[in-house]
């Protein structure tokens, strides 16, 4: 749906080719989904601190974050869920045009929102990585305290407990949190990077 009319696209005169060639990287979209609880956010920061240390440009969309400011006006009802990944596939788009590695941190437990997300981009732009933890190893950490919440009933459409996840099926890294170290797992993510020529060392 798009409501704005009559409006006409400017072209940047600064391009995202002319932008990646002065950061001497490739941007990417490093799209982490996994339950409450799996480390995606710990991982995304962890990712993010080893390439800012590589000189790259980078910045992270985290769920509880961007819930405080830019999708504050949404909750938790799968109607909402879409429109919070629309609006944060859009903004990765645009952080994709300026040249910047971004990595997003959000639940995003619908197959079919993730796959509209990756329909914005070109191929190979769009990385999803799937942070594998069980359910009961999430609620076991309940580093929030939300599942204990979500069964006592005080929170409605928890992912997990009253409202589903969908597992990727084909994502380009499933990264198994609940075996692997914050280390290992940043190393995996690296590891992908450079097989993909984004970053050429760590
Ligand atoms: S998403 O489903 O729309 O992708 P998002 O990643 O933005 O979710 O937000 C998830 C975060 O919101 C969780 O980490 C948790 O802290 C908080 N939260 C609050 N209520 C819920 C809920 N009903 N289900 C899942 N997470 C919730």
């Amino acid at each position: 749906m798009n409501n704005s009319t009559n409006v006409v696209w400017h072209r940047a005169s600064v391009t995202r080719a002319q932008r990646q060639a002065q950061n001497l990287h490739p941007s990417v979209l490093l799209w982490f989904t996994g339950l409450s609880g799996s480390g995606k956010s710990s991982l995304a920061h962890a990712v993010e601190e080893k390439l800012h240390g590589l000189r790259c440009r980078t910045f992270v969309l985290d769920g509880d974050n961007v819930r405080h400011g830019l999708c504050g006006d949404l909750g938790f009802s799968n109607a909402n869920r879409e429109e919070n990944i629309r609006r944060v596939g859009e903004v990765a788009k645009l952080f994709i045009e300026a040249g910047v590695i971004t990595l997003t941190a959000f639940i995003s437990p619908f197959a079919a929102d993730r796959e509209r997300v990756r329909g914005l981009f070109s191929p190979g732009d769009f990385i999803e990585i799937y942070c594998r933890c069980s359910l009961e190893t999430c609620e076991s950490r309940d580093t929030k305290g939300l599942y204990k919440q979500a069964h006592a009933g005080k929170i409605a459409d928890f992912t997990g407990v009253s409202s589903p996840y969908e597992a990727p099926a084909a994502a380009e890294l499933v990264i198994d949190t609940d075996q692997l170290d914050i280390e290992s797992s940043v190393a995996m993510v690296l590891r992908f990077l450079q097989n993909r020529g984004i970053i050429l060392s760590d």
